[in-house]
């Protein structure tokens, strides 16, 4: 992750995007193989028909892990004893196949192969094709609490900032260090004159790694709100969405420092340090109003909508490859109008995955450039190739 990758398709290239999965005995599947065209296709099937199963199986053959962080004995069909998952990827530079072998028994784990040769990562391997995912989990994101936003934020910042990788390992291993001095200090009942003393290498460490990673994360909130704003726009979502990052410590480590000195004795009462990055939030508004406690369900599934193309869309730009986007359940809940806009949206942006209980729920589902899996329980059948998104896409 991270890595350059290749350069930017250009107009005639074909961005990478999965033409086959094959897939024995995991979750529902006892067995199934389908072709997939590089536009958008619909999985119809009635619920828990093995929709969401058909989606992880693709991210698992192209990442080796599940999106839902699945033990390997979930993963495997009840009664089978291994399970796989392949998918055919189309890459510019020519097709190749990921796969992943899944035996619980088995003491290494997950057996990785590109092309039939063992590796150790897909994550790295250049015709990896990436991946977004929408899943209705993922509400939380805009629903919960502000320790998820934070890891997505860090999620990203990997990706868009990978310079700034080390500063947050050094935030966090300061904080670790920093919060176990404190507990000893307090269990000693030190007081607040050896407590300076003690904490002042750490202050510096930390407050120096704090603004660091404060900058890198408002760097990378500040590079998808264009994206995501327009994305929202564009979702029929009224009202402006703004994305904003919510820092609680100064990007100047001598303010930061300054700002820990003061909460000594705080910080020594409750045994943890409670200033800094490790409380920040990404505080995601519509015309001014927190999505989180203000917006309907509707809305808070067109933001997270927004969030996730908008942010597909910046790393994109970053990468030079288009990620796949798998969107599990994605229509319930919007109207008839936000269903057309983001069959739109997806459809031009290369291939995509979406999952419904009827096909009638995506506008222009017959349309012919628009492939149709038809699941029912333990396997899957393509019944129409996506042709390929409309005008524009590659
Ligand atoms: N390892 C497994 N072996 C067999 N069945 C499994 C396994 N893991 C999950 N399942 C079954 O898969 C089914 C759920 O599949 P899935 O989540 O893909 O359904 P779905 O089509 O997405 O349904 P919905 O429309 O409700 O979202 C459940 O019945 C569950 O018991
Ligand atoms: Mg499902």
């Amino acid at each position: 992750m991270g890595t350059p990758t290749a350069p930017a398709p250009g107009p005639s290239a074909v961005a990478t995007h999965l033409v086959g999965l094959r897939v024995r005995d995991v979750r529902t599947y006892v067995e199934a193989d389908v072709e997939l065209g590089p536009g958008l296709t619909v999985v119809a099937g009635p619920n828990g028909a093995g929709k969401t199963n058909l989606l992880e199986a693709a991210y698992l053959a192209c990442t080796g892990r599940s999106f839902r962080q699945a033990a390997d004995a979930d993963l495997v069909r009840r009664g089978a004893e291994v399970g796989h998952a392949a998918a055919t990827v189309m890459a510019p530079s020519g097709p190749s196949v990921f796969s992943v072998g899944i035996d619980p028994a088995a003491p290494r784990g997950r057996r990785l192969r590109v092309d039939g040769s063992p590796v150790e990562t897909l994550l790295d391997h250049p015709a990896r094709p990436r991946m977004s995912v929408f899943l209705p989990d993922r509400m939380v994101l805009v629903k919960g609490g502000p320790a998820l936003r934070r890891a997505h934020l860090d999620q990203l910042l990997a990706v868009l900032r990978p310079a700034s990788m080390p500063v947050r390992r050094a935030f966090h291993e300061a904080l670790r260090q920093r919060n176990a001095l404190l507990s000893s200090l307090r269990a000693r009942g030190a007081d607040a004159e050896r407590a300076r003393g003690e904490l002042a290498p750490w202050d510096r460490t930390l407050a120096e790694a704090a603004a660091g990673l404060t900058v890198a994360r408002r760097e990378t909130a500040e590079a998808i709100r264009p994206a995501v704003n327009e994305r929202a726009v564009q979702l029929g979502l009224s009202g402006e969405l703004e994305i904003s990052y919510r820092p609680r410590a100064d990007e100047d480590p001598d303010v930061v420092l300054a700002a820990l000195q003061e909460r000594h004795a705080g910080d020594l009462e409750r045994g943890f340090t409670h200033h800094g990055p490790h409380r920040d939030d990404l505080a995601v508004r519509r015309d001014g109003r927190l999505i989180t406690r203000f917006g309907s369900q509707g809305e808070q599934r067109l933001s997270l909508l927004a969030l996730l193309l908008g942010e597909a869309d910046v790393m994109e730009d970053a990468s030079g490859s288009r990620p796949v986007l798998l969107l599990d359940d994605v229509m319930s809940e919007l109207d008839a109008d936000r269903r057309e806009r983001l069959v739109g949206l997806i459809s031009e942006r290369g291939q995509a995955l979406v999952t419904v209980t009827e096909a009638g729920h995506v506008p222009g589902a017959d349309d012919p450039v628009v492939g149709r899996i038809d699941v029912t329980p333990g396997s899957a059948v393509a019944s129409a190739l996506a042709s390929g998104g409309r005008a524009g896409s590659a």
